[in-house]
């Protein structure tokens, strides 16, 4: 049987956490920000990565506009562009140019992935779900939002993973 995945749980997740780059594109603007909380797992018989993505950011407007995002997590050292990009707004400066990226063509969906070294998940929201007050524990509400400044989850079918050695 074909597995809809092709990695190890706790060597993805600890790529993720020490940051991964979450790819957005609408109308002509390109734009990656840096994440490091997500979850990836089968949900409505599907391959998913689910990215949490606050209302303040640049990317949530394009995120919303494009119905898609790629999720690239690096093998290489990007430490440098992964602070930048977590960092700088791309309301404000284009990321690639300041971190010196380059985009490299997705295969499935129109948003490109990071050319760097990794794997590389192509991805079409399915489902997305608003943060709110009322559905967080009090505990999530005082420890990370006290700004108000909440998350937004978008569910994004995984169409296609590529892995570049
Ligand atoms: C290690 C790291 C992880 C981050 N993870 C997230 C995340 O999962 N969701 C989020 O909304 N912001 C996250 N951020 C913050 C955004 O990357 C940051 O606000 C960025 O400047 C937003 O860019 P944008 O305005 O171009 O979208 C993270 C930042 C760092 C440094």
């Amino acid at each position: 049987m074909q597995k809809p995945f092709n990695f190890e749980a706790q060597k993805t997740l600890d790529i993720l956490s020490a940051g991964a780059f979450l790819t957005t594109r609408s109308e002509g603007r390109l734009n990656t920000m840096t994440i490091s909380w997500g979850a990836i797992g089968i949900m409505w018989g599907k391959p998913v990565f689910a990215a949490m993505v606050r209302a303040s950011r640049f990317t949530h407007g394009l995120i919303e506009a494009a119905g898609e995002f790629t999720v690239s997590l690096p093998s290489q050292d990007m430490q440098k562009a992964l602070g930048l990009c977590g960092s700088a707004s791309g309301r404000d400066i284009d990321k690639f140019e300041a971190a010196k990226l380059k985009p490299a063509p997705s295969a499935k969906i129109k948003t490109p992935r990071i050319d760097c070294k990794g794997t590389h998940y192509e991805c079409i929201t399915l489902v997305k779900a608003d943060m709110t007050p009322q559905n967080a524990a009090d505990e999530v509400k005082k420890t990370w939002y006290q700004d108000n400044d909440y998350h937004t989850f978008y569910f994004g079918e995984i169409v296609n993973t590529e892995i570049v050695d």
